[in-house]
């Protein structure tokens, strides 16, 4: 009688602790569902219209359903497969090619230098997916455009403008990620170094020393030397994927000393803008302001929760995940029903908010296939990426 007693107490025991330890994993890996998912995936296919929206939209795309040939997963360089030609990404492509005037070099029109570049990937995927070698083209004269043709500073830095010589801290996630790509897929050690190098001598010109975060746009007729939240994730997330981009390029040991130093970088930004997050999990719009046009902005702090779990996986440093968990929380609670991010920044008047943001649907996507790649890599046991380099 006693005996049986101790042994159903003992059960009961083990019935409690393995449901409390699966409701603590069951927190700790919920991401968002796949209706949320599909949902946010067809706003932002709504919404984008422009080069970098829909340059980012297909990043997004590729890294939420496509992430085996994405630079995040095992088969990048080169694919491992195709695109299936019913892919959005391929529809989007099509209309790009479809709707490029004759003779231009870059994929799209544009005063910017950078923005039609981020819509390479996208493209050169989509040929290989059609078969057809107009893509290859189109994509080798975007390169060449901003290679050769794109102004430079006198330090060698490639504008982000068509007209004038002026940096924007956007530029990062729009050009050295591409040049980068077409580095690791066309074997090619100059390219990826030209992609780091690229962002070092953005990082000359736009690091405030004094905070550790970038400004948004100096040199040129006109300033906007602000410390902008969305600008300040480009770049986390541009070399987030430069660096992953040369990590799975056959140079990894060859620009080790260079890798390193990008990492450096990397590093230094998330860890200083980390320290602007408030309580409830969202960064400002302007993160270090106090007023002026600041507001709780949930499309930038979906985009550097997005470079922080790619980063971690990177450096196997686990320091700032629970503040990006945070950040998932916060702005998985300002998705509306039909799939609307809210309280975002208007991505054209920056001092604003918008009713939506077209980037920052991607923002969502990009920031959740990062944290389900994330709590992957860390149930595999697998080392982080830069061990051994
Ligand atoms: C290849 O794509 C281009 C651009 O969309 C198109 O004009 C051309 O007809 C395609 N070629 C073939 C063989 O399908
Ligand atoms: C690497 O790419 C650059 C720019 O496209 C080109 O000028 C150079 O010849 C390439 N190098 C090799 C080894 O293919
Ligand atoms: C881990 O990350 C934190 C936050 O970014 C940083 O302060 C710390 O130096 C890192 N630790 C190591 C060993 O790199
Ligand atoms: C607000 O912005 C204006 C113009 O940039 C500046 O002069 C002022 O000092 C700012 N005020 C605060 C509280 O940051
Ligand atoms: C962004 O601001 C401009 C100017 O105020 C406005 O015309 C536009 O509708 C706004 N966009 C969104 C999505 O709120």
């Amino acid at each position: 009688m006693f005996a049986a007693m101790i042994r159903a107490l003992v059960l009961l025991l083990v019935i409690i602790s393995v449901t409390s330890a699966l409701v603590v994993r069951t927190k700790k890996i919920t991401g968002l569902d796949d209706h949320t998912v599909g949902n946010v995936r067809a706003r932002m296919l709504d919404f984008s219209k422009k080069s970098w929206e829909l340059g980012c939209a297909t990043q997004a795309l590729l890294e939420l359903e496509n992430s085996d040939i994405s630079v995040y997963g095992d088969n990048p360089f080169p694919p491992g497969r195709v695109l299936a030609t019913n892919s959005p990404i391929v529809a989007i492509s099509r209309h790009v090619l479809a709707t490029r005037p004759p003779k231009m070099l870059p994929l799209m029109e544009d005063g910017a230098t950078g923005d039609p570049a981020s819509m390479g990937i996208a493209v050169l995927l989509t040929g290989r997916a059609l078969n057809n070698r107009t893509y290859a083209s189109a994509v080798a004269d975007q390169l060449v455009f901003l290679l050769a043709h794109a102004p430079r500073s006198h330090s060698g830095a490639i504008s982000h403008r068509v007209e004038e010589v002026q940096l924007w801290n956007d530029f990062i996630y729009m050009g050295p990620p591409f040049i980068a790509y077409m580095g690791a897929i066309e074997r090619n050690y100059t390219l990826l170094l030209e992609a780091k190098r690229q962002i070092g001598l953005y990082r000359d010109v736009l690091r405030d020393p004094r905070s550790g975060l970038w400004r948004h746009i100096v040199l040129g007729r006109w300033q906007e030397p602000s410390l902008w939240g969305t600008g300040i994730g480009w770049t986390a997330a541009g070399a987030v994927r430069v660096l992953q981009t040369i990590v799975k390029s056959d140079f990894a040991h060859a620009l080790h000393s260079h890798l390193w130093e990008l990492y450096g970088w990397t590093s230094e930004l998330l860890t200083a803008t980390w320290k602007y997050q408030h309580r409830n999990g969202a960064f400002s719009n302007h993160p270090t302001r106090k007023a002026n046009y600041t507001f709780h902005d949930s499309s930038f702090t979906a985009l550097l929760a997005s470079a922080t779990y790619r980063f971690a996986v990177q450096s196997g440093n686990l320091t700032l995940i629970p503040r990006a968990d945070r950040a998932f929380e916060y702005v998985q609670s300002q998705i509306k029903w039909d799939g609307t991010l809210q309280n975002v920044v208007n991505v054209t008047y920056w001092n604003q908010k918008g009713r939506y943001s077209p980037e920052g649907q991607a923002f969502v996507l990009l920031m959740h296939s990062a944290r389900r790649d994330f709590v992957e890599w860390q149930n595999s046991g697998k080392p982080p990426l830069m061990m051994g380099i």
